[in-house]
């Protein structure tokens, strides 16, 4: 794939802004010796260059911009208006939020404007306007960064007209909006466009996950992600009013859930997100974030932020432990990242986040093992220059994400309060990941043909045209993995009725007469057909064979003898279905058989806990071999005799690899 940047950016969130200039003068010494060669600036500045209504002031950033250029580094250049300024709340109280409780909120905080605020979105053009106008030219300028970390909701009132005027565009009659939203329940039948409400703790929402119309409360999610992409692409075009070229980005924040992350990477020239995992987030599920946001336009990212040592917003700030940011950020680079940044490069002095890291620390030397980390990750960096830019990360395994599905099952009134969407997908993605098999995270309207194998976990809503896609993906020899809590509703979660799993019976040769939930403490049995017995728990789909062959049966509870896992031979493909949630092991017996019908492949042959992800050029492969357990491990026997990029020793057989240790093979 061409390659967006020159070089592997290194570096982060740079507030000169927030220091005298003798400071400035002493960064620019000490992030050369970091090798770091990219700042992100601008990032909450607007109170400072925009200081009132009418006026501008671009005295400080030109000089900022100035001196970076002279010192030639990558500039990643923020339009600043993801906090608001004081007068502007205070002159136009409409730009303010109104949260999910009704009260309409003050001067404060960040990610704090309305999306719909016709104020604050003249501002926030014309503010990109102004900055690229300015500075677009500059060939320093290496990437845009829009706003920042876009989020949250909005309920006000012109949120609220705004939402109507979405929802005639979507639903043209109130006939239409009527049946969609199955409002004869209850009789909240509308009448007129303007009895429309948003749904929040005012109206149709009891408590943030819970509500009696999960079709309104989807739509509204729709609508709010729509509403701030809107205001995404409102900046993005007024800077390419002046700039015709430099690619535009925003920073997203992985499986967060509020935004379409899909819908909006369409409009962005690359994804850029922000790594924070705590210190007892599993590195699968990080691995996982990243496939995530490779897979949004399935072309490699930027990591705009991760801490280089501890964050301060987490509930405990544990510290990377030496060598793990070192770690992390090869595990990035691993599965797409093309760049590394931080948050942030000089611990601020106040505010709340004066206790998050920094590659430079309070004590303001270089002497800090943070430093040194990052000087000698960035010393590597540099040596390796450009040759996997814009490098591909193949996969025979796709998995579905998709956001309309994690609103529509987080909402759902039963079966049970334990579904979380996140954790469903990632049960199936660290069986994978654990074999260095590689996935690709996909959305609903991906080319299935691509893959061996996709793997749909809780496919609640099944979407139009999705029943033909999937039918004839397995028909022509592709393998589906499903399970409970798919197949249930259509886009406005109305049932599919004539027998669950709709759309998917077919080709899963099944029907589910009845779902049982267990609670914590609850679980079943089941019996695979090799005799094995396994335990089961949170939801059992009690089945009923349709041309799919059992693969277990459950061994308790009044349905003891139904099957729990079906296989289901589908013209030339094979649909698995897994109706129950099954421990690690027993999942893993399941999913053996799916990669076995599917002929996946991992990375490397030989078992090992090592993580080992493989990016391609043309021939060039690009092994990325990473301890990321705190036991010391063998190289698998594939990687003797190769050289290790990174430290150019030769491997032998008698190699070993520390905790956090990294190795970087090439073969051609
Ligand atoms: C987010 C924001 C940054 C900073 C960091 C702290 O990613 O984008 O401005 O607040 O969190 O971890
Ligand atoms: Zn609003």
């Amino acid at each position: 794939m061409e390659k967006v940047f020159q070089q592997i950016l290194y570096g982060g969130d740079y507030n000169p802004n927030q220091w005298p200039k003798e400071i400035w003068t002493e960064d620019m010494r000490f992030f050369r010796d970091a090798h770091i060669n990219s700042v992100t600036i601008n990032v909450f500045s607007w109170a400072k260059i925009q200081p009132a209504e009418d006026t501008y002031n671009f005295d400080e950033l030109d000089e900022i911009i100035e001196m970076l250029s002279r010192e030639n580094y990558n500039i990643v250049l923020a339009t600043s208006t993801a906090a608001v300024p004081a007068w502007m709340a205070k002159k136009y109280p409409e730009v303010m939020r109104t949260d999910y409780e009704g009260r309409h909120h003050k001067f404060g905080q960040r990610q704090n404007a309305c999306p719909n605020s016709l104020v604050y979105q003249k501002f926030a053009r014309r503010m990109a306007e102004k900055l690229a106008e300015r500075y677009g030219s500059n060939k320093h300028v290496v990437c845009w960064h829009v706003n920042n970390e876009y989020g949250g909701e909005c309920f006000c009132e012109n949120c609220e007209k705004a939402f109507r005027v979405w929802l005639k565009q979507k639903y043209k009659t109130l006939e239409a909006l009527n049946q969609a939203w199955n409002l004869e329940f209850w009789g909240h039948t509308i009448y007129d466009w303007d009895e429309i409400v948003l749904p929040n703790a005012l109206s149709e929402e009891l408590g943030p996950n819970k509500t009696a119309f999960a079709g309104i409360s989807i739509d509204y999610r729709r609508f709010n992600s729509d509403s701030l992409l809107e205001n995404f692409k409102m900046e993005r075009d007024a800077i390419r009013r002046f700039d015709a070229n430099t690619p535009i980005t925003t920073n997203l924040m992985g499986t967060y859930k509020n935004l379409d992350y899909f819908k909006w990477a369409k409009e962005m020239d690359i994804v850029s997100w922000d790594n924070y995992p705590a210190y007892n987030t599993p590195w699968s599920l990080v691995a996982m974030s990243h496939d995530l946001m490779r897979g949004l336009k399935g072309r490699p990212f930027m990591l705009m932020e991760q801490t280089p040592s501890q964050t301060n917003w987490q509930p405990y700030n544990s510290l990377k432990k030496p060598g793990q940011m070192r770690a992390q950020s090869y595990q990035s680079l691993a599965h797409g990242a093309d760049t590394i940044q931080f948050f942030q490069l000089r611990r601020s002095v106040g505010g709340c986040e004066k206790f998050h890291g920094a590659v430079i620390e309070h004590v303001g030397t270089k002497n800090t093992r943070v430093f040194r980390e990052v000087a000698q990750l960035g010393k590597e960096l540099a040596a390796l220059g450009d040759q996997f830019l814009g490098a591909e990360n193949p996969a025979q395994v796709g998995i579905i994400f998709d956001w309309d599905n994690y609103w529509a099952l987080e909402y759902t009134s039963g079966p049970s309060q334990d579904l979380k969407y996140v954790d469903q997908i990632h049960q199936y993605y660290s069986y994978f990941y654990k074999r260095n098999i590689p996935v690709d995270i996909i959305p609903v309207d991906a080319d299935f043909s691509r893959y061996k194998a996709v793997v749909a976990p809780v496919l609640y809503m099944v979407k139009d045209g999705m029943q033909e896609a999937l039918e004839t993906y397995v028909k022509n020899g592709g393998t589906l993995v499903t399970g409970f809590m798919s197949g249930l509703v259509d886009q406005s979660d109305n049932i599919h009725l004539g027998g669950y799993p709709g759309p998917l019976r077919k080709m899963a040769g099944i029907w589910v007469e009845e779902i049982d939930a267990l609670a914590p403490e609850q679980t079943n049995t089941l019996k695979f057909t090799d005799g094995t017995t396994s335990t089961c728990n949170l939801l059992c789909d009690i089945i009923h064979l349709e041309g799919a062959t059992s693969l277990a049966d459950y061994t308790s509870n009044f349905y003891a003898g139904s099957p729990a896992v079906t296989k289901h031979e589908f013209g030339r493909g094979n649909t698995f279905y897994v109706g129950t949630q099954l421990p690690e092991e027993a999942l893993a017996k399941v999913l053996d058989q799916v990669v076995n019908a599917a002929h996946v492949s991992p990375v490397i042959d030989e078992a090992t806990e090592l993580e080992v992800t493989c990016r391609t050029i043309g021939q060039r492969r690009y092994y990325f071999i990473i301890n990321l357990t705190d036991r010391t491990l063998p190289l698998p026997k594939e990687f003797e005799g190769k050289t290790d990029l990174l430290s150019g020793n030769l491997l032998s057989a008698a190699e070993h690899l520390s905790p956090y240790d990294v190795l970087l093979v090439r073969e051609e």
